[in-house]
């Protein structure tokens, strides 16, 4: 063993990395001997600059330099010394700087900021110094760029990143297009096993893969951070979906196309325009928890594969899938040591350290090395020692074996789940079990209502790891892992409890969806309401089945009418529709719900293209409004007839009604109608050439939305404004609208408006004569677009023409820029559309 480094700084200290970019090139370029000359001049350089601010050299490899210093402004100083140094070449170093309060060891140092610095490092490019905000904060006077957040491949919490100095560089290599979840505690060990796991993902012949093993040994764990490592071999993304929630096969490219963005076009089906937004692209889609869904599944995945030749699908599942493609990687339960440090992890967690005592390891045999049952029993540290954790759990295991004809290792940990139940207070018990009812989780307010859950028991079960927490778009969420919803929902039905809570359930989501659909229709800020309604979406679809399933009608059509704003919000057609014709068949009834769920129908069918549907949908909508006058508003009324109108074609009589329908809406004070109106009326008045009265609508809206915080609203006004200025000709004024109108959609997350009010912005830059930047927004529009599998619609495509027009043949500059809008996102392009580096 090394003795101890006493030269080491100790306390508060900042690590600093250096690796040499693209050093197989440089090998290549210079030959053995001159790479070996330029290595060690490079070494001398950093070495010099290091040691002349304090640094301490920890560990140097090859041609990366790993050094302590014991103040951030003398790591910061240090770091913009080697980079100048190192200006002239060959040679370029990306280094990255952190502070932390490691611990000093025997071995060197040891924590997490250790490896952060070397990701935060790893995520950087030659000649750019990356710092962390926990260095910022402690130097001064430094001259930095903010670039935001970013999640690096050590799967943790993003982290805000700054870099030294003004050079421009290409986005940060970080986790990005990713949904990874962010688990609450580190990675511990399975070393030999990643490592297999990763070169099996990067190998290209290796299509599908199945993780496979008893319930609770890892598979999950052990999949996410494989992908998360092998980020770099996938540039277009790492999406996880989380298969135990979905009773239906059907739902995973719903799910899919969900998370990439993935918008209908006219007629074209989900599944097909997922394929083509798949075709060649090279992601890992990681589908978690299979096994309840196994047969069902394959022809799902075998979907995903055809979808693109460059795919790779990652399952975990307790079974196989059994197809002629699969690799299989039966993972084992852990190691002796690891099982041991796992638990000593979560021991320190609760402030329990745990002498070298043997009791720990015999624990950890007796359980397997299974990190579910380890975690369990962990969990109970501030109660019991380990041996005492061993003796009773021994008890319980001699009990249980012998006995059922059940895999060892789903005894062992059936039997730790028991155990834990067991410990738990009365009170504790009935609410663990009754929130088995719930599908993929929920918020406080549902565990209170639906299972008169109280905060400390809550918490208490989250302590115990039979309920896991984790913070949510809208609200933190309470859920558990597969193996103990299992067992939970196994009690709620042996306590007769299933159908009463099951009952609530669907109460408490029906509530819920109505209460959403109002706010939604009372014009407040659409975000809130829509992430809600997403975040539940399980919970909703359980309700209905429960409805299907007993003959509730009013439940599944109140639910089902509710959420017609949130598929067109996420551009979820085909899933809308199926759910709106399933409920409109259910109940022939000619009432309000009927009036909702058609009109709902009607704007949907007439996003996809469907205009036969959409023209009757809205005409019997309209009908029936007419026929309910006095239970539906007037506003209601008159919108069905002016949108019927509209869609038949009729633009004067359409016209005459829209204006009717705002007099309703700003009697009834209805703040989306009021922006739906004027919106629409503006639209008819550009396709009538009427182009200062869209205008004037546009600009009447504004302020009127704006005061409301309609977000959606204000995003929509400020295009239309916009577009409007450009069919009368005063393209050059438009940039600001534009990118304001951007940053809003931006903010819904509807990348369709976003990409329009870009192209927007785009014109404006080439009206200017800003050629460089306006090809620059349209390279990344076109690209997004071709991404989402969107082509621009009618008004959209006479955008573009405009842009293109003003742009001229301004030649090779134009189509440079061009490419390279085609790499950014919409955000960069965002970004590119106001920065004053361009142009
Ligand atoms: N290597 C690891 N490091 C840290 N935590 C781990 C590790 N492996 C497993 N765990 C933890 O153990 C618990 C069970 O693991 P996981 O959920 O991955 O099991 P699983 O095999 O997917 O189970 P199931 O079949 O029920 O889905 C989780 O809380 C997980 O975070
Ligand atoms: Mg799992």
């Amino acid at each position: 063993m090394e003795s101890v480094r006493h030269d080491l700084p100790s306390g508060t200290v900042t690590f600093l990395f250096t690796d040499v970019e693209g050093s197989t090139k440089l090998l290549h370029d210079l030959g053995a001997e001159g790479y070996a000359r330029a290595l060690a001049e490079h070494r001398r350089l950093l070495r010099d600059a290091f040691t002349a601010h304090g640094g301490v050299e920890v560990d140097t490899q090859g041609d990366a330099f790993f050094i302590a210093f014991p103040t951030a402004p003398g790591a910061v100083a240090a770091a913009d010394e080697a980079t100048r140094a190192l200006a002239p070449g060959p040679i370029r170093v990306r280094i990255g700087l952190h502070t932390g309060a490691p611990l000093v060891t025997d071995e060197g140092y040891v924590g997490v900021d250790v490896h952060r610095a070397a990701r935060i490092a790893a995520a950087g490019h030659g000649g750019q110094v990356l710092v962390s905000a926990t260095t910022v904060a402690a130097s001064e006077d430094v001259d930095l760029v903010d670039l935001g957040e970013h999640r690096l491949k050590d799967l943790a919490a993003p982290e805000r990143l700054y870099q030294l100095g003004d050079d421009e560089f290409p986005p940060l290599k970080a986790l990005s297009v990713s949904n990874l979840p962010v688990p609450a505690t580190p990675f511990v060990g399975r070393e030999p096993e990643l490592e297999q796991l990763c070169t099996l993902l990067r190998d290209p012949d290796v299509r599908l893969l199945t993780v496979t093993g008893a319930g609770g040994i890892g598979k999950t764990r052990l999949a996410l951070q494989a992908a998360a490592e092998t980020s770099a071999a996938f540039p277009d993304g790492l999406w996880w979906v989380a298969l135990a929630p979905l009773t239906d096969p059907a739902l995973v490219p719903v799910a899919l196309a969900q998370m990439l963005g993935v918008r209908e076009e006219e007629g074209v089906p989900l599944a097909q325009a997922l394929a083509e937004r798949l075709e060649n692209r090279r992601l890992l889609v990681l589908l978690d928890n299979a096994e309840h869904l196994l047969r069902g599944l394959v022809d799902e995945v075998r979907g995903l594969l055809e979808a693109s030749a460059r795919i790779t699908v990652l399952v975990t599942s307790r079974e196989r899938l059994d197809v002629s493609a699969e690799h299989l990687f039966a993972l084992p339960p852990m190691t002796r040591e690891d099982a041991s440090a796992f638990f000593r992890a979560r021991a320190a967690m609760l402030g329990v350290s745990l002498d070298r005592s043997a009791g720990v390891a015999a624990l950890c045999e007796r359980l397997d090395r299974l990190p579910l049952a380890l975690q369990l029993a962990a969990s109970r540290l501030r109660t019991f020692s380990p041996e005492q954790l061993l003796e009773r759990l021994s008890r319980r295991l001699d009990l249980l074996k012998g006995g059922r004809d059940l895999d060892p290792r789903q005894q062992t940990l059936r039997a730790t789940i028991e155990w834990s139940h067991d410990l738990l207070s009365p009170e504790e018990q009935t609410l663990f079990r009754r929130l088995a009812v719930f599908v993929d989780g929920c918020t406080l307010a549902a565990a209170e209502t639906v299972c008169d859950a109280q905060t400390d028991q809550l918490e208490g079960l989250v302590d115990k790891s039979l309920l896991q927490r984790r913070d949510d778009a809208v609200e933190p969420r309470f859920w558990m892992l597969e193996s103990i919803h299992e067992f939970a929902a196994e009690r709620l039905a042996a306590a007769g409890e299933e159908a009463d809570l099951r009952a609530r359930h669907a109460l408490y989501f029906r509530e819920l969806a109505e209460r959403m659909a109002g706010s939604l229709r009372a014009g407040d800020p659409e975000e809130t309401p829509v992430a809600t309604l997403e975040a539940d979406i399980d919970n909703l679809r359980a309700a209905v089945a429960l409805g299907l399933e007993t003959g509730d009608n009013e439940l599944v059509r109140e639910i089902t009418a509710a959420l017609p704003l949130y598929w067109l919000d996420r551009d979820l057609y085909a899933e809308g529709r199926s759910w709106l014709e399933r409920a409109l068949e259910l109940d022939p009834a000619e009432d309000d719900a009927r009036r909702r769920l058609l009109s709902g129908l009607a704007t949907i069918a007439y996003r996809q293209g469907d205009h036969d549907v959409a023209v009757s949908a809205s005409d019997e909508a309209a009908a029936l409004a007419m026929r309910l006058l006095g239970v539906a508003d007037r506003f209601q009324l008159l919108k069905a007839q002016a949108r019927a109108a509209g869609m038949r074609g009729e633009l004067e009589t359409a016209e005459g009604l829209w204006r009717e329908t705002l007099e309703a809406a700003l009697e009834a004070d209805n703040g989306v109608g009021i922006s739906a109106c004027r919106l629409n009326l503006a639209a008819l008045a550009n396709t009538t050439r009427r182009h200062e009265l869209a205008e004037e609508l546009a600009q009447e809206n504004l302020p009127f939305v704006r005061s409301r915080g309609q977000t959606r609203c204000e995003a929509y006004t400020l295009a239309t404004l916009a577009q409007t200025r450009v069919y009368r000709g005063q393209a050059e004024d438009v940039a600001d609208d534009a990118v304001a109108g951007a940053r809003r959609s931006t903010q819904i997350g509807n990348n369709s408006l976003t990409a329009f009010c870009l192209d927007l912005a785009a014109t404006a830059a080439a009206a200017r004569g800003e050629a460089r930047r306006s090809a620059t927004i349209l390279g990344a529009t076109e690209a997004a677009r071709e991404a989402m599998g969107a082509p621009p619609d009618e008004q959209e495509e006479a955008i573009r023409s405009r842009a293109l027009e003003l742009l001229g043949r301004d030649g090779s500059s134009v189509a440079e820029a061009w490419a390279e809008g085609r790499e950014l996102d919409l955000e960069s392009a965002l970004a590119a559309a106001t920065s004053d580096r361009i142009e």
